[in-house]
């Protein structure tokens, strides 16, 4: 009796001490921990996260990153700016901070906590070389709809092709609604991989919330402020949109909020148009690639681009853009080539992708000007920039390559190289679609398809 009572004392502190231990690691409960791009990604490094509002204070400990499990050692500690911030209903706090005086191409490592015991786990990153040098990087467009059960296999894939990704690029609508639960499952979707590598997204009209009584999308959600964390180097009116430029390793990149751009009147255009001519104009880097969600030539039946064609289109080309990045239309097209009609495969214009990684599908318009389209078809993209070569693929969601170009700068120019694998074209009418059709309408839809088939088959 006496041992059996020893027993269950040992058993019972044994257990103890085993909760005590899980209880010290890792009971910081955090939310959204996402890494963002900055101005000098070689030197510093942006982080954003929320917690409930008992977690008022926070703070985030970091040193370059070793195999010893003695992480803690030499670490610094730095507090992070917090604010508490209602969200339609839903009070939480808002975790900013931001490292400096980082080396370059470096592995750090570090983790979150309350300042006061509670810590995350440890998390890896690696700030960008000082100068041009080889990176790929993920575009992904539309996430929008089927984000936790059709965005995950699409995202999971992109990782498995392209490990070695230094960021992940969003080009708008991420969501449908910019909704509390939306963002929690963009985030879950994406499980630890945004507090590794930084995530770059410029907002649109899918990050508008719906204004009650208005039916149309005339704000942007103000939690975008506290979401994610990118370069405060637009005119202050530009910035609070969600305009903003980086460098990375000899590419700059200029994310533009095209809905805001599409709505707004005249000042602000030319307030948009004359920063852009500015960061183009003053541009040190070999390559240059601008985002904006709502395309130049859009793809989908129904839509056209013409605000975008009138006041960017001249800009784009007197500056040499190599690459415009979009989405909005919920198909896939790459104009280059054709659109520009060379034959020698030199070009002077942009090419301009458009693609989507969700699970809504929009019906093509077929155009006749893409190098390679596609409908119906859930995408990622993988970027390369090696000195003066552009390697673009484009996968399905299965992994498959779908479209892949180059773009070449030689003394002689820009020349482009189309690449298409040995992949059937996809142009099948989305099926989720037809709701938005007669029976009537969807049968002229199929007639333009096969229209369509009929002149690529004979070009
Ligand atoms: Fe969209
Ligand atoms: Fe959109």
């Amino acid at each position: 009796m006496h041992t059996k009572f020893l027993y269950t004392i040992a058993l019972l502190l044994v257990s103890f001490q085993l909760l005590v231990a899980q209880q010290s690691v890792s009971t910081y409960k955090y939310q959204w921990l996402n890494l963002g791009m900055s101005e000098s990604p070689e030197k510093t490094q942006a982080f954003r996260w929320r917690t409930d509002t008992t977690s008022a204070n926070a703070v985030i400990q970091f040193r370059e990153d070793l195999p010893s499990p003695d992480l803690t050692i030499n670490a610094k500690t730095i507090n992070a700016i917090s604010v508490t911030y209602n969200d339609y209903g839903i009070v939480k706090t808002y975790h900013k901070a931001t490292l400096e005086n980082l080396t370059p191409a470096t592995k750090y490592i570090y983790r979150i906590g309350d300042g006061n015991q509670k810590w995350s786990e440890w998390f890896q990153f690696k700030t960008a070389k000082e100068q041009s040098s080889p990176f790929t990087f993920t575009y992904i467009a539309d996430v929008q709809s089927g984000i936790v059960s059709h965005y995950p296999r699409v995202f999971r894939k992109s990782v498995e092709v392209c490990p070695e990704s230094a960021f992940l690029l969003f080009s708008g609508d991420i969501t449908e609604r910019a909704e509390d639960e939306e963002l929690n499952n963009f985030f879950y979707a994406m499980s630890w991989l945004p507090a590794m590598k930084p995530i770059v997204v410029v907002p649109d009209n899918h990050e508008y919330h719906v204004t009650p009584g208005i039916r149309s999308r005339t704000e942007l959600a103000s939690v975008w402020g506290h979401l994610f964390s990118y370069p405060q180097n637009a005119p202050d009116s530009l910035s609070r949109l969600g305009n903003y430029y980086f460098d990375y390793q000899g590419v700059r990149f200029i994310m533009m909020n095209s809905k805001a751009f599409s709505d707004y009147e005249k000042p602000y255009k030319y307030q948009v148009l004359e920063w852009l001519e500015d960061k183009l104009k003053n541009n040190p880097n070999s390559w240059t690639i601008i985002v904006h969600h709502q395309p130049m030539y859009s793809i989908a039946d129904g839509r056209s681009g013409t605000t975008n064609q009138k006041y960017l289109k001249p800009p784009y080309d007197k500056y040499s853009v190599d690459l415009v990045l979009s989405g909005h239309d919920h198909g896939y097209s790459r104009i280059g080539l054709r659109g520009s009609k060379s034959k020698s495969g030199k070009i002077n214009s942009p090419v301009y992708v458009v693609s989507v990684a969700g699970e809504q599908m929009y019906v093509s318009a077929y155009p006749d000007s893409c190098d390679r389209l596609a409908s119906n078809t859930q995408l990622f993209q993988n970027v390369r920039i090696n000195g003066n070569v552009l390697n673009f693929k484009t996968y399905d969601a299965t992994g498959k390559l779908y479209d892949e170009f180059e773009l070449i700068k030689k003394k002689s120019g820009k020349y482009m190289i189309s690449k298409i694998p040995d992949y059937e074209e996809r142009t099948e009418l989305p099926i989720s679609r037809k709701r938005k059709y007669t029976d009537e309408e969807w049968l002229q839809l199929e007639k333009h398809r096969q229209e369509y088939l009929g002149r690529i088959t004979t070009k």
